[in-house]
């Protein structure tokens, strides 16, 4: 049997590949407008980063972690999300001593031990970004309005963005004695997972899909009716800030996220109509994050968005053009000997910053040509006796089937004029 990719996992083969490319161009660019900086950080980190960072009553934590030993029995972990890889880094390279606030990006795999399924993978990809240094609500709204603008930078205007604020842990530990006053009598129609839950972290009940569970909290009390004061300004702020700004959204009582660092603000964003998993983003503010992993008292905020996700939007929205094949010359040699013209000819278009190619499997110049059609080249320059002794190429418009010839002089300036012509014919 040949080996295939482990469950969970998959190749992203061209011509896809192109749509990765493009999907991760405009998120940085969107990145860029806003002043974020990207980071990079390893695919591994020693397994105590999550569960003192992440918290090891987390499903991901406690369920999903690739966890493994190191040769000198050094526990390690395949990261499960960036934030606390971020945090460790800030307090490594002590960047808080730098200007505040520290805005970062970040995209790449993480590593999960989830149930596969559409939009759900063993290891997916994102592209994050947080921001260490500032509590101001202004933040929030900014990191919530540059979410909204990374969807719309890639076609995608219908969301549904939940909020909600998880308050800080004063005001979390008296709403989860209110919730857990209120689930005690349901406690044994709790799904086995709640039932830990309820010791552990009984705010995770909320938002169980078990029908069971759903009946037990019914006239459940509500988070933002213990926010302490401070947290209750902070999340109207944020809140009047965006509808000022014309972002809309919809306050989600249920809305707890499944990682413990979350203070105040937290969210998830959807596109309705891609299935089960439509969440294509999350993220909240974490003030208590960096001190918990030994750093400096810094807050911090950020987001994630699943790019497998944002994909599938793109693509049951037809915003997802097919990309293709990037080559726009194609050099047809007509005789064996012109073979080292052809070459220099395809270093000149290259040195100019145009896409070239030509064949390399001996095909006869029909073939080229057919092979030329199949990569997507717009343009294909012919180099034959006439043209070599002429001093001249022969370019052929592959749509419109019209040939020029253009001096070897102005090879450059010649197809640069074509290419845009073409383009603008295309569009
Ligand atoms: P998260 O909600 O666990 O948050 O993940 C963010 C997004 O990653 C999800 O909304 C989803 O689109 C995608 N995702 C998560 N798990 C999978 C999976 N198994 N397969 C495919 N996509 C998945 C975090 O990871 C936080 N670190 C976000 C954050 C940044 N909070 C503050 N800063």
């Amino acid at each position: 049997m040949p080996i295939k990719a482990p469950r969970g996992t998959y190749d992203i083969m061209p011509p896809v590949s192109r749509s990765w490319q493009v999907l991760e161009e405009r998120l940085k660019e969107v990145a860029r407008l806003y002043g974020y900086q990207e980071i990079r950080t390893p695919l591994f980190e020693y397994t105590e980063l999550f569960e003192r960072g992440v918290g090891e009553g987390t499903d991901i934590v406690s369920k999903e972690m690739y966890t493994f030993y190191d040769k000198s029995g050094r526990s390690l972990t395949l990261r499960p999300e960036m934030t606390a890889s971020c945090a460790r880094a800030l307090i490594e390279h002590s960047a808080h001593t730098g200007l505040l606030p520290i805005k970062w990006f970040y995209y790449g795999p993480m590593f999960r031990y989830d149930r596969p399924q559409s939009g759900r993978y063993r290891q997916f990809h994102q592209f994050g970004v947080e921001v260490f240094g500032s509590a101001s609500p202004m933040v929030d709204a900014e990191v919530l309005m540059m979410m909204v603008q990374m969807l719309k930078a890639i076609g995608l205007k219908e969301y549904r963005l939940h909020l909600n604020s998880v308050g800080c842990p004063s005001c979390r530990d008296s709403y989860r004695q209110a919730l857990l006053d209120h689930i005690k009598p349901f406690c044994k129609e709790l799904c086995p997972d709640c039932q830990q839950r309820y010791q552990q972290n009984p705010l995770r009940v909320l938002d169980c899909k078990n029908p069971g569970c759903h009946q037990a909290i019914t006239g459940y009390p509500r988070l933002l009716d213990h926010l302490c004061a401070d947290c209750a300004r902070h999340y109207q702020r944020v809140q009047e800030t965006l509808k000022g700004h014309g972002i809309s959204f919809l306050h989600d009582d249920q809305l707890v996220r499944g990682l413990d660092y979350y203070t105040n603000t937290a969210f998830e964003i959807h596109i309705p109509g891609i299935g089960a998993q439509s969440a294509v983003g999350g993220g909240g503010r974490y003030n208590g994050l960096v001190k918990a992993i030994d750093g400096p008292d810094l807050p911090g905020i950020g987001f994630a968005l699943g790019l497998e996700r944002l994909l599938l939007a793109m693509q049951q929205n037809h915003t997802l053009n097919q990309h293709r094949n990037g080559i726009e010359v194609f050099v047809a040699v007509m005789e064996a000997q012109y073979e080292d013209i052809a070459i220099s000819i395809l270093q000149e278009l290259r040195a100019a910053g145009i896409a070239a190619d030509k064949d390399y499997m001996d095909r006869k110049a029909r073939a080229q040509m057919k092979y030329a059609d199949k990569l997507g080249a717009p343009l294909v320059l012919l180099v034959g006796d006439e043209e070599v002794k002429a001093g001249f190429v022969t370019v052929r418009n592959m749509t419109s089937k019209r040939q020029v010839a253009i001096s070897r002089a102005d090879l450059i300036p010649g197809i640069k004029n074509l290419l845009q012509q073409n383009e603008e014919e295309q569009a």
